[in-house]
């Protein structure tokens, strides 16, 4: 059942032969994810009120600066040009990954750059509840009423640490670049060499909130387990999707079939490390597919599942019997810019 290398090499090049049918048909390509919902977002000026730490933290981070330095980069002029687009700032196919943007009449308008919103979900209709502690005090808020709290705010759309199948899709679905028309015309990356521990464990890091503001603290070992793997099978899943969304025999099908077939080979050796029976259900299903064009419909329902055995995956383990994937996890000399101290 489960095949290795030959395979993806045959499918790479069953792609580059297929090459001439698909070219011309770019527009087709299906978006990866929807658009945030512009009406809801309230910018990061309303989380900065509590959140001093945090803002100050992803204030030294690209994904702060890149409002700014994106419209000045030559390297985006040139994109935009190759795609016929006028202004960075205007364009839609821009906007979702490299700002935040507000509704302003029919329109988005962008207000920064990468925010908390974009990782933990438009405010709007969570913004109140999640820090009320239920009109009470911290101390006198029952647990149930805890309870019922978060899970108004996640209904809401809060996107909370804890869930972190959904804060790590966020991550995936901007830095795996799921766009062919926009790699393959535009000459845009076709994403990130990204590993989900190494990535939000250096420039990105804000963990200084539920410490007082101590220290920007480290995450736990069992964290750091479980987002490890967390990083795979959303890879997996993001790039079987990719994959599927191709139409033509070029660069984004290639680099997206790449990163599929990179994605089932470190979860094999997961499987084989730890034997979970959620990495085994997501490693059948993402080899029920094959790597090629106009396969849209299989791709689709074998990340599908992928997505599925992530999710059991993250409400079935905390981390703690997880010690066999040590080996795998990137090191503090891995970690991703400089932490904000
Ligand atoms: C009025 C103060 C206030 C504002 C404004 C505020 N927060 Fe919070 N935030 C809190 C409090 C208080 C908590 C902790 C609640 C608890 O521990 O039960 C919290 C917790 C959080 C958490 C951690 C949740 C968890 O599961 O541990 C996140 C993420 C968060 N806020 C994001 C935001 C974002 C994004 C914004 C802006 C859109 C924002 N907050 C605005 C007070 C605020
Ligand atoms: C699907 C998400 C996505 C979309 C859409 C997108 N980008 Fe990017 N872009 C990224 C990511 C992720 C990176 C960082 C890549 C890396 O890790 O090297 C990036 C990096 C860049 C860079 C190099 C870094 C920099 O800021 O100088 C440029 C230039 C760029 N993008 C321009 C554009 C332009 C212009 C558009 C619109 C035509 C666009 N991007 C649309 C996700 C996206
Ligand atoms: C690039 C995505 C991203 C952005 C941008 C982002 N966050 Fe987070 N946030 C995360 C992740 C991931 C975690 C969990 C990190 C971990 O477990 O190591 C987190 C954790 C938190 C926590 C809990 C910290 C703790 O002490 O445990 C708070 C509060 C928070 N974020 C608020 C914010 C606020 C406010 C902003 C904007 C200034 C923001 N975040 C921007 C991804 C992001
Ligand atoms: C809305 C899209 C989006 C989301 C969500 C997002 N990123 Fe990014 N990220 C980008 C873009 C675009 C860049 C490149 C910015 C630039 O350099 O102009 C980037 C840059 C980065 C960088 C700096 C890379 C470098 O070259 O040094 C890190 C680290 C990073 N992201 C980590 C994360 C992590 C971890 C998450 C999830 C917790 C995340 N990002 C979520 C779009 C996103």
């Amino acid at each position: 059942m489960i095949r290795g290398r030959p395979t993806f090499w045959l499918l790479t090049a069953a792609l580059l032969v297929l090459g001439g049918a698909g070219l011309g048909l770019w527009p087709r390509a299906a978006e990866a994810e929807g658009s945030p919902d512009y009406s809801k977002v309230k910018g990061p000026d309303e989380c900065a009120e509590c959140h001093k730490k945090e803002v100050a933290a992803w204030k030294e981070t690209h994904h702060f600066k890149t409002f700014t330095d994106l419209p000045r980069a030559k390297e985006a002029k040139e994109i935009s040009e190759k795609l016929g687009l006028k202004r960075i700032k205007t364009e839609s196919v821009c906007l979702d990954c490299h700002f935040t943007s507000q509704a302003k009449g029919d329109k988005p308008r962008p207000i920064a750059g990468i925010t908390c919103e974009s990782c933990h979900g438009p405010a709007d209709g969570w913004l109140k509840r999640h820090s009320e502690f239920s009109g009470k005090k911290k101390e006198t808020e029952s647990a149930d009423e805890r309870a019922k709290r978060w899970a108004d705010a996640e209904k809401a759309g809060m996107i909370r640490p804890d869930n972190l199948y959904q804060l790590a899709k966020n991550c995936y679905s901007c830095h795996v670049v799921p766009k062919e028309e926009l790699v393959n015309k535009g000459g845009h990356a076709a994403g990130s060499a990204f590993e989900l521990v190494s990535w939000s464990s250096g420039e990105v890091r804000h963990n200084t909130w539920h410490n007082g503001g101590k220290e920007n603290r480290d995450d736990t070992p069992e964290r750091k387990r479980m987002m490890y793997v967390m990083g795979v099978m959303v890879e997996l899943e993001t790039a079987l999707r990719a994959v599927g969304s191709a139409t033509a025999s070029a660069k984004y099908a290639v680099a997206m079939a790449k990163r599929a077939h990179a994605a089932r080979k470190e979860l094999r050796e997961i499987a084989r490390e730890t034997k979970l029976p959620e990495v085994m259900a997501a490693l059948r299903a993402a080899h029920s597919a094959s790597l090629k064009l106009s396969n849209e419909s299989e791709l689709t329902a074998a990340a599908e599942k992928v997505g599925e055995a992530a999710k059991e995956f993250a409400a079935a383990h905390d981390g703690t019997k997880l010690a066999a994937v040590d080996g795998f996890i990137p090191g503090p000399d891995k970690y991703k810019g400089k932490v904000a101290q």
